[in-house]
């Protein structure tokens, strides 16, 4: 979808007219307002044909007047979306005089994220429900409204190739056409560099590589590094990502319902390279590393075994006890890779990586582990900001214990209970002494199964928003 802002011409075949609560509509809109018991809350939406000399009127509501709401200005253009983008329309044009810049951009925003479609592998898509929005425009933008569009549009961009990488099938998106897709992101200054198993055995990546030695896909490690501020901020912040691009469980194999969810469980490494590819395209003014461990978890004659001892990067060995709990293997080794090449005081991984996290949370929040106070309240503050929500998960030595092993440093699960407490302090067990670091587990939240304000069902793009927004706020300027 385009967005145009104060063109000079635009045919507009749907015209938008936004309210507030509270507003009062003239005329004989007023009436049909009332009779489509219309009131103007965020994302509300009443529908009139031939009116303001377009086919259609869309009324939208925008919520409360007095709040300064960004977020209501967002789902107001979610909701225009989600009306128009199948609808035989192809061209809106909104009148946004009494926004400010900020809430205007908001608004085509909101717009662009929920005309989302992934429809690339549809060969025959039914009249109906074939794409037909094509442009959006913002009449009476205030002055300021293309650079924060600017600002918006380069992070959706992050969300929304985030979406694709989670969307595609994993016989599409695995190790090596992953990193290739990353590639993508050099041209907007971002350097690449892979690591295939060879150099990851020679690191003694023990962890990351007996999760992928099942499969016929060899594994990968995804450097990515952003550097805007000139070399001035020596020390990155790095992000790691969890990219199994499937989880069959390994021997320890999931049950078929719902295994083809597993494609998304990158999408820990989705949101990471999303997030870079945001930073980079706004042109952020901080230094950041990106860093996916990316495997395929299959069953195989060579695959791990549940009881194998495997030595991790760190020097730590761990027990195998359950081969479906993989995601942690990976993060291990990813981890301790980033510390001991880049040196960061700020770790933040991301990761599908218990299911006992969605029993917890569902699709409401992610949940975050962090061993500092400080950073624990600045990504939630972030996530509050961003849209992308978080809630906070307990770290504690009862947790650390139930993973200690008989036979080796550690094992991979800890008993039936506080399953995603557990999971983070096995992570937990890689970070440095000194460093600052959290564990956002987002197993919840990488795929919505409905129709969201601005997010169409599907992949959701989860934590690009959310990172991008904690470098800007914390580590910019
Ligand atoms: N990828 C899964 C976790 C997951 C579940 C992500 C549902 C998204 C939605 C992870 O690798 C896994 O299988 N975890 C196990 C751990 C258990 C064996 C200790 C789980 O949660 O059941
Ligand atoms: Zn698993
Ligand atoms: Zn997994």
């Amino acid at each position: 979808m385009h967005v145009h802002i104060n063109p000079a011409q635009f045919a507009a075949d749907t015209h938008v007219r936004l309210m507030h609560k509270g507003d009062i509509a003239q005329g004989s809109l007023a009436a049909m307002l009332k009779t489509a018991r219309f009131e103007g809350g965020a994302g509300d939406i009443a529908e009139f044909f031939g009116q303001d000399g377009a086919d259609r009127l869309l009324v939208v509501g925008l919520g409360e007047a007095d709040k300064r709401d960004h977020h209501a200005a967002e789902k107001a253009g979610g909701a225009i979306a989600a009306k128009l983008i199948a609808s035989g329309s192809t061209h809106v044009s909104v009148d946004v005089s009494g926004l400010d810049a900020e809430a205007a951009a908001r608004l085509a925003n909101g717009a662009l994220l929920r005309a989302y479609r992934f429809d690339k592998y549809h060969t025959k898509t039914p009249d109906k429900k074939k794409l037909t929005l094509t442009d959006l425009a913002l009449l009476n933008a205030p002055e300021g409204t293309a650079a924060a569009w600017a600002h918006h549009e380069a992070i959706a961009k992050g969300v929304l190739f985030t979406r694709d990488l989670v969307t595609e099938p994993a016989n599409i998106i695995y190790p090596e056409s992953y990193v290739e897709r990353a590639q993508a992101l050099r041209q907007h200054g971002i350097e690449i560099e892979v690591l295939n198993e060879a150099e990851m055995t020679a690191l003694g990546m023990g962890a990351l590589l007996c999760v992928s030695q099942g499969s016929a896909r060899p594994g990968r490690l995804l450097i990515m590094k952003y550097d805007g501020t000139g070399g001035t901020q020596t020390k990155p912040v790095v992000f790691v990502g969890k990219g199994v691009t499937f989880d069959t469980g390994g021997i320890s194999i999931k049950p078929a319902p719902g295994m083809e969810d597993m494609k998304y469980d990158m999408a820990g490494a989705g949101a990471v390279t999303g997030a870079m590819l945001a930073l980079a395209a706004r042109k952020a003014k901080a230094h950041v590393v990106g860093i996916c461990g990316l495997v395929e978890n299959m069953p195989s004659d060579r695959a791990v075994r549940p009881g194998d001892v495997v030595t991790t990067m760190s020097g730590q060995t761990a027990e195998v006890l359950n081969t479906d709990a993989e995601g942690r293997l990976v993060l291990a080794d990813a981890i301790w890779y980033a510390q001991d090449r880049f040196h960061p005081e700020i770790v933040i991984d991301l990761a599908t990586l218990t299911g006992a996290m969605v029993v917890s949370l569902g699709h409401e929040f992610a949940g975050i582990f962090s061993n500092d106070e400080g950073l624990a309240a600045d990504l939630l503050a972030s996530a509050t900001a961003s849209g992308d929500k978080l809630w906070r998960m307990p770290l504690a030595d009862a947790y650390d214990k139930a993973i200690d092993s008989p036979i080796a440093d550690m094992k991979n699960i800890g008993g039936r209970e506080a399953g995603s407490a557990t999971a983070a302090h096995f992570v937990g067990r890689f970070v440095q002494p000194g460093v600052k670091w959290a564990h956002l587990d987002i197993a919840g939240m990488a795929w919505a199964s409905k129709d969201l304000p601005l997010i169409p069902k599907g992949a959701t793009g989860y934590g690009v928003r959310l990172l991008d927004r904690y470098i800007a706020d914390h580590h910019e300027g």
